[in-house]
């Protein structure tokens, strides 16, 4: 079509020319994000960390927002000048909505706003011991603070009638028992919330998305491993991590989410919207029947 239009000289708008041409460009070179401006939550270490490297070495400028100030400075300096750290705390909406702010003020837009920030909870593993409290603190992370990050990357994206929403949602979310019931509802409410949300926003040409991941020995999960398996080094337990999956010869890493990450914030995935990216190998999508074998069963 680009060529068409050059060749015959046919008439072409400025904006619909540059966006052909930069789509072009950004496939041909591999730089799916070209120019995009991604802020990442959560993003000073594990996943969300791998997540700002692949969108920084496919062309976007990222800001990292944490609530870890040393480390996501140091992981800011580590990724380059493309790469800018913003003290957030999920939980504060002032933090949030300063931090799409400075967006819009340094880098003139948001194009990716990618909610990835989360904890883990150790409550006792039956409701009836339920702590509350501890619900309500993972709930105002994991689920609240995505809200009010989708609430205030729409309240900019929605004038310029484009973005790409992303969440971290987990396979804790597809199905029960795999994690504590609080972490684990926490979870299947962020793959609702995208569900919810792409009714309204495919309405302006926003996509919403979340991506499942399978168990990945980052800190989160091996802070929890250590307080379960204090006898145990971490080499140790990054192989009992490693363990429970069941795709052969692979192990789900922090750059396996980036790449799904990766893939839906770029036009790739220009026609995805309100879909749950499930990357667990498999883990998630069958149950084998234990039955006995043949020579064993009595
Ligand atoms: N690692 C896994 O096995 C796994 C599996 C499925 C889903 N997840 C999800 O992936 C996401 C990222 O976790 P990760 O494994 O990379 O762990 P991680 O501990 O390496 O990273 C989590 C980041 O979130 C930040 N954070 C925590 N609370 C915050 C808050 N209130 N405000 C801002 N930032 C905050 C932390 O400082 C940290 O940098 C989480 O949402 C987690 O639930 C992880």
């Amino acid at each position: 079509m680009l060529r068409i239009c050059l060749r015959k000289n046919l008439p072409c708008s400025r904006p619909l020319f540059a966006e052909s041409f930069n789509r072009l460009l950004s496939t041909q070179t591999g730089r799916k994000l070209q120019d995009k401006v991604a802020l990442i939550t959560g993003g000073a270490s594990g996943i969300g960390k791998a997540a700002a490297t692949k969108f920084i070495n496919n062309g976007a400028i990222v800001i990292i927002a944490d609530i870890q100030q040393q480390l996501g400075q140091e992981t800011a300096k580590e990724l380059g000048p493309n790469a800018t750290f913003i003290t957030c705390d999920v939980t504060k909406e002032s933090d949030i909505s300063d931090a799409v702010d400075f967006s819009v003020s340094e880098y003139k837009q948001l194009d990716i706003m990618y909610n990835n920030a989360g904890i883990p909870c150790k409550t006792p593993p039956s409701i009836v011991n339920l702590d509350l409290e501890l619900f309500d603190k993972v709930m105002e992370i994991n689920v609240r603070g995505v809200m009010a990050g989708i609430k205030h990357a729409t309240r900019v994206m929605i004038p310029r009638g484009t973005g790409s929403i992303l969440c971290t949602a987990s396979v804790t979310g597809v199905i029960g028992g795999m994690a504590q019931h609080t972490y684990s509802v926490s979870k299947f409410a962020v793959i609702g919330i995208v569900k919810s949300l792409a009714s309204e926003l495919s309405g302006h040409g926003i996509r919403v998305n979340c991506i499942s991941p399978f168990a990945i020995p980052t800190p989160f999960v091996m802070n929890e491993m250590d307080q379960i398996y204090p006898h145990l080094d971490s080499q140790r337990l990054v192989e009992i991590v490693r363990n429970v999956g069941v795709l052969k010869g692979a192990n789900c890493e922090p750059n396996d989410i980036a790449n799904a990450a990766l893939y839906l914030a770029s036009d790739d995935a220009r026609y995805i919207s309100g879909h749950n990216l499930v990357v667990d190998g498999g883990f998630t999508s069958f149950k084998n029947l234990e039955f006995p074998a043949p020579d064993q069963a009595q």
